[in-house]
């Protein structure tokens, strides 16, 4: 099984990801080889609803992880639960970067997801100068300690990781597929020694993941996907995205 999650960011206006929504309606492909997860912005979960048909499904970029309260700005997983969503994107760099998202929010955000029946889709990845200086690995193994503490296996078995290199995102140049399939592995490994012969349901590639260079990192082995940002938010690209997926998974 592939994924694609479709990570809308902040890219498009409210319209825009209602008539996304609606027209990735047009993708055919098989759903027992390949999974569309879109991911809109909060204020377009309603239009997720009303819109997105099966098999494509959809989650959130981010919420609380309390239930209820006095959270200001926050959402909280039933009110991800109330809109249908099935995933969410928990740990994305740009979160961790830009409002200092730490590895004990990240941690408590996954524990939050498993309990409201949420696939987390947990990204996890170094910067640029991490990688210069040879920590890239070092990096991904503490943030995978540190995100899945306390977790069983039987709940490692319902979380995504996405390796997303922060230099990659948005760069318009990706990883090298060797490497992806390298750090894939080394977190496949990791993860079976946080937990003991714990397995997670797919590992996915994220950072400059376009029509382009998306056939590279589907047949790699290991890359159970791409995590998209900019490609997705297009349905021309969207469309031929999925297309190149099915076509060579
Ligand atoms: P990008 O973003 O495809 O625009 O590089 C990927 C991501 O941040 O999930």
């Amino acid at each position: 099984m592939k994924y694609i999650l479709a990570n809308w960011k902040m890219y498009l206006r409210e319209f825009e990801q209602a008539a996304l929504c609606r027209r990735a309606n047009l993708i055919k492909y098989d759903a027992k080889k390949l999974r569309l997860v879109l991911c809109p912005s909060h204020f377009a979960l309603p239009y997720a609803k009303n819109f997105v048909k099966k098999p494509n499904e959809y989650g959130a970029q981010n919420f609380f992880w309390e239930s209820r309260g006095a959270f200001t700005g926050e959402a909280s997983p039933q009110d991800l639960t109330d809109f249908k969503c099935h995933y969410v994107i928990i740990g994305h760099s740009e979160r961790r970067t830009l409002l200092n998202e730490t590895d004990g929010m990240v941690r408590k955000k996954v524990a939050a997801a498993l309990s409201a029946k949420l696939t987390p889709i947990l990204c996890v990845g170094e910067t640029l100068d991490e990688r210069n200086s040879g920590h890239a690995l070092e990096r991904v193994r503490e943030e995978l300690r540190e995100d899945l503490k306390g977790l069983t296996a039987e709940e490692i078995k319902r979380i995504i990781v996405a390796y997303e290199p922060v230099w990659a995102i948005g760069a318009g140049q990706p990883i090298a597929p060797t490497e992806a399939v390298e750090m894939h592995r080394r977190i496949r490994e990791t993860i079976g020694e946080i937990v003991h012969g714990a397995v997670p349901q797919a590992v996915i590639y994220g950072g400059s993941v376009d029509a382009k260079n998306v056939r590279d990192f589907i047949i790699a082995e290991g890359v159970d996907g791409c995590l998209v940002g900019g490609a997705s938010t297009k349905f021309d690209s969207l469309k031929q995205i999925v297309d190149i997926v099915q076509k060579y998974s």
